[in-house]
Order: C-alpha cells, then structure tokens, then sequence
C-alpha cells in the first residue's frame, strides 16, 4: 500500500492526490482521502474512499468539497478483506473522530478486536487497520491520555508491520505518523510537512526528508515536528537530501513506465558500473564493499535471497560467483528461506537482492540469517531502504526509480552488480587470471553499447508479438545462464499479459514440459553461441518434431538456428557470463509489446505490487 499525508499552507486534496498516483506502484485495488478545514467546524472530518485506481477515486471526489490545508490519503493492496470502498482507507475511530492511513499488517488483530467488541465496539470493515484505530480510540477513552499517547500505547501492544499516519478533527495542525517494518519519509518544507511510503510524492516540494526509523512516532503540531521512540525517548530528527530528480519519475514521452526503463537499461546498466570499473587500471572499486570484501572471498558459502525478479537475479549470479570466485552459491526464496530453521554459519555470506529494498519476506530473512552471525550484503536499487540500512555493508544498482511494476531495469542493473561483486571476489582471491579478468571489465563496458543495439530491433520483435498476441501459454528454455532468463522471460510476460508461461531449463523439457507441445504452442529458446549451444540447438529440434512453434534469441549471424525455426531474435555477442544483460532484452520487449495488444495495464497490472511490504 502507498500513503501520502499533507500539513501546511497549501491545498491538501490535489497534493494528496497526486502523491497517491506517484505511488501506485505499490497497490491500486482501492483507495481514498480524509480532509479536515483549518478552522474546527461542524463538519469534521470528511473521509471519500473508492474500490479501484486513484483515478476512480477522482471522479468520486468530482463537485465534493474539497477544501483543506491538512489530509491523509491511501491507496491499497488488499491483505485483510476484499478490495471494495468499506474496506479502502482511511479507517475511522468509532465516532468518526480520527482517521488513519495504514500500510502493513497487525498481526494480533483478531484479539485485540474481540476485546474491543466485548466493550461494545462495532467494526465497519474487515480491516486490521480499523481496528487499530478504534483501539486507539479505546485507549485515549479509557486513559484520559493525549492522541499521541494514546497511539503510542497502542502500538507497543501492536504486533506485526506497520506505517500509519492519523489524523484527528479535534486539531487541525496535527499529524501523527509511526513505523516499524514499513517504510515513511517526511518531507520537511517551509512550515510545511509531509508524510509518504517513498520520496517521489515529496520531491517536487522539498529535497529535505526524514526517514523514519523501526519504533519511531513522529508528532507534527502547529508547525513544529517532535519526534520520539515508542519508549517515549525524544530523538533529534536526522534531515537528509534526497536526490532525486521529478524526470526520473516521469513518463518522458514514452507510452509506458515499462517501455521506458526498457529503453533506459543502456543509461542504467552504465550508472551501476560508473566509478566502479576501470578497465585500463585493471581494477573495480565498490566502495560500499571495501570492508567487507576480504569476508566475501574467504566466505565458505554464499546464500542469495530474493524475491521475484530479484531471485532470478539471484540465479544469473549463482553461476557467475561459482565459476569465477568458486565460491559455493545457495539462492534462495526469501519466503522459504526464513521458515525453516536454515543453517547459517558465522563464515557465511547472505546477499539480499531486493529493488525496493522493502520486501518484507527478503527483510525478515535477512535479520533471522543477522541474528545467527551470517555477513549480510545488499544489493537495492532504492536508497535508504530498509534493506539497504539493515545489511551490514552492499553495493545499490544505480538504476533510478523503476515504477513500472515488472521488473526491468532494476534486473539487469542488479545482474551487473552481482558481476562486479562476483569478479572482486575472485580477483580477492586469486581464482581469476588477469586475462579473464581484464577481458570482462572489457566486455562490461561494452554492455550499454550492446543492449542499445538490440533495442534498435525493437520493432521486430513487435511484430513476433503480434502474430503471438492471442497464444494462450508460453513455453520459456535457456540452459547455463540463459536459463535464469529463460524463467524470467516466462514471469514478464505472465505478469503484464496474464498468458500462461512456464520457464524451464532446455534439457529439462524432456521430463514434463514436452508433453505440453503441440502446433498451437510457442516455444521461446535462448540459443545464443555458448558452451551448450550444440545442446540446445537438439533440444529445438526436439520442439520441432512435435510442431511447437520457436522464437529462438540467436546469436547474430547465426544460420543454422534460422533455418529450423519458425522466428529468431539476433542479438550480439558477448562474452557468456554476461550474456543475460543481453538476452533479457528482447524478452521484456516481447512481454511488453504482447500485453500492449492484448490491451493490458502494463505499467501497473491486475492483483500485482511492486512493493510487497506484507509477508
Ligand atoms: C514484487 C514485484 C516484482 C519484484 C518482487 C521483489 O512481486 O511485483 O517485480 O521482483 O516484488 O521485489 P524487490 O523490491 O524485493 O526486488
């Protein structure tokens, strides 16, 4: 879910709004607004909710009184009750007094509901965050205490993750926001302060923000922002810069976020590697790993947690550390992981790749493999995330904000990440000779110039897309590092089209997959020249003698692929550990071009999030 919460001189509403829109990456199935006026008046609190987009949530708002210098808003990714405008935010206190924006979940909800329902309280919704507030209410009733006493009392009974802010009818000034396991920056204006999931709502008001810490209230009151621990300890807010530009997180001329951090991966592929590769010098420099880097190349064993795209970038990396640091890789679903007493040992490495670096599977991992003695590595794109604070040292992709909700640039940047990490590693330990060495730095920064080439053959994969909009599944094989690839191409397109696609490795087929194959299926299979070329090239014959239909990804030039196949993809060579940055390319697009002819939201597609900040 995304909150956004304004306090000051300007309009609250069309602020509010725009911020939530900023944030729909992470929900859109409901959303709404609570608006209070500047002077205490009879109306109180005036709290408009709408099952959809923000957009639905417009055209509500559409001839209602608006006005207000203060207001919460959220827009939703359904975990407690259906998607519908009871259970959309804001929640109110029983009598209609105060109002909260929530995003997370409160675990033990379902006791402290019962104990609010014997005491006579009704409930409007099925939400877990309706019950926070009415337990709020509770409190300040029962205790005679302040708002902001009574919020803090709440939540140290509170178990689960959370992100509130609340607003009360009784003042007008006053905005009370708290974390633990959900993000929340402030933005410090001039007399001016606001409240959001990530800094995008903020930018182009202020570049000062706060990020809230675990355990932290934050108080704004006329004017003023205090902020104390859930022990009522005062801590002195701690203001940074953000900087972050508003063209990053604009469409740019382009149709959709997604096609654009497609056409971005050349800029974003060479940002993640500036400062950090010399090729000439021989040398790479990640300055978030220095101290860190002796630990990693003397590691007995790597774990690689992730989740969705970030675990398919887990899986490239899997074959790159093997081979050039020979260091034994284990890469894991965050989710998994964490839940069965996994044997972690001191020598370990965890290495967290994580976009937003607030997935809270990835997050809850990585503390439970802290809390045994493993090193914990980052590898986020977003700055400040948790996951970026919590690891004990790591290295951000430096892709920019990615905002379509399928994963793109941020994959490919993280791959080139891991590569860097991978090769400091080896180099560390001596298991890469100088040649190989220098020759990947050298073919690294050729990489920008490569993926731009085949995005100028974008409009031929477009017309593979067109013959295969109507394909009801989808067949994805690579072997080695395309098999990764191949799995994530079969995500993209499932995400953004909703056809069915499986990825598999391509000598793997023969045990299952196979049977699925008729005339009417496409198979995709990444062929490129590598060391199981020949191995691949039967494996299309064997698709081929059952008349499955293949879109191979070939290697320029390659004739003798052409020849079998019903379409190919060329796309240049390069050296085979880095071929992933490549062959991913015209797989986005293919998902992406598909989806866009099926007439599907892909910027922000059905049931899906880009931040998963719920278990
Ligand atoms: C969600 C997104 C995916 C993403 C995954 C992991 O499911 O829709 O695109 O790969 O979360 O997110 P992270 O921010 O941890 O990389």
């Amino acid at each position: 879910c995304g909150i956004v919460a304004y306090v000051g001189h300007r309009e609250a509403a069309p602020l509010v709004l725009k911020g939530l829109k900023r944030l729909e990456y992470r929900g859109y199935d409901s959303a709404g607004i609570a608006l209070l006026d500047a002077e205490p008046s009879p109306s109180g609190l005036r709290v408009y909710k709408k099952k959809g987009k923000v957009a639905d949530l417009e055209n509500e708002l559409a001839g209602k009184e608006l006005a207000a210098k203060i207001g919460i808003g959220h827009t939703r990714w359904a975990t407690h009750g259906a998607p519908n405008d009871v259970n959309a935010h804001p929640h109110e206190s029983q009598d209609r007094k105060l109002a909260i924006i929530h995003n997370g979940i409160i675990e033990n909800y379902a006791a402290i509901k019962q104990n609010l329902i014997r005491k006579g309280h009704v409930f409007r919704s099925e939400t877990d965050s309706e019950v926070l507030i009415q337990f709020i209410e509770d409190i300040r009733k029962e205790t005679g205490s302040s708002l902001e006493e009574a919020v803090r009392l709440a939540l140290q009974e509170v178990v689960g993750a959370y992100a509130v802010v609340i607003l009360s009818e009784e003042d007008p000034t006053q905005l009370i926001a708290a974390r633990k396991g959900s993000p929340l920056v402030i933005g410090v204006g001039g007399n001016e302060f606001f409240f959001a999931s990530d800094a995008t709502p903020i930018i182009e008001y202020t570049k000062d923000v706060i990020y809230l810490n675990d355990q932290e209230i934050a108080v704004v009151r006329a004017g003023e922002l205090k902020i104390i621990t859930l022990d009522n300890a005062p801590t002195t807010p701690y203001i940074q810069k953000v900087e972050l530009e508003l063209e990053a997180i604009e469409k740019g001329g382009f149709e959709h976020f997604m096609l654009k951090e497609i056409f971005e991966q050349p800029r974003s592929i060479a940002d993640s590697m500036r400062g950090r590769v010399r090729a000439e010098e021989e040398h790479l420099q990640l300055g978030g790993l220095r101290d860190y880097l002796g630990q990693l190349a003397a590691s007995e064993r790597v774990v690689i947690v992730g989740c969705g795209t970030s675990w398919h970038a887990g899986l490239v990396a899997e074959y790159i550390f093997e081979e050039l640091a020979r260091i034994p890789v284990e890469v894991e679903y965050a989710s998994e992981f964490r839940y069965r007493n996994p044997i972690i040992k001191e020598r370990d490495v965890v290495i967290a790749i994580s976009q937003s670096g607030e997935t809270a599977d990835t997050l809850a991992a990585i503390e439970l493999a802290k809390s045994k003695g493993a090193t914990i590595f980052g590898v986020c794109n977003v700055v400040g995330s948790s996951i970026a604070r919590t690891a004990h040292a790591g290295a951000y992709t430096h892709a920019g904000p990615e905002i379509g909700v399928a994963s793109t640039k941020a994959f490919t940047a993280q791959v080139t990440v891991l590569t860097l990490m991978a090769l400091s590693a080896a180099q560390q330990k001596g298991t890469i000779s100088n040649t190989v060495f220098r020759q990947l730095l050298a073919e690294l920064e050729r990489i920008p110039a490569l993926v731009e080439k085949v995005l100028r053959d974008a409009q031929k994969v477009k017309e593979i897309a067109y013959i295969f909009t109507y394909a009801r599944n989808f067949i994805y094989l690579g072997r080695g590092l395309n098999f990764p690839v191949a799995l994530e191409g079969a995500l993209k397109l499932k995400e953004i089209s909703y056809i069915h696609a499986e990825g598999y490795p391509a000598a793997e087929m023969k045990h299952g997959p196979i049977a699925l194959i008729d005339e009417d299926m496409p198979v995709v299979v990444i062929a490129t020249k590598d060391s199981s070329y020949e191995k691949v090239v039967s494996n299309i014959q064997e698709i081929k003698a059952r008349k499955g239909r293949v879109i191979a990804v070939v290697t320029e030039g390659d004739s003798h692929i052409r020849e079998m196949v019903d379409f190919v993809i060329e796309i240049p060579n390069v050296h085979e550990m880095l071929m992933p940055l490549i062959s991913v390319i015209p797989l986005q697009l293919l998902s992406y071009y598909i989806a866009v002819m099926r007439g599907r939201n892909v910027d922000q597609p059905r049931n899906l999030a880009k931040s998963v900040t719920v278990e």
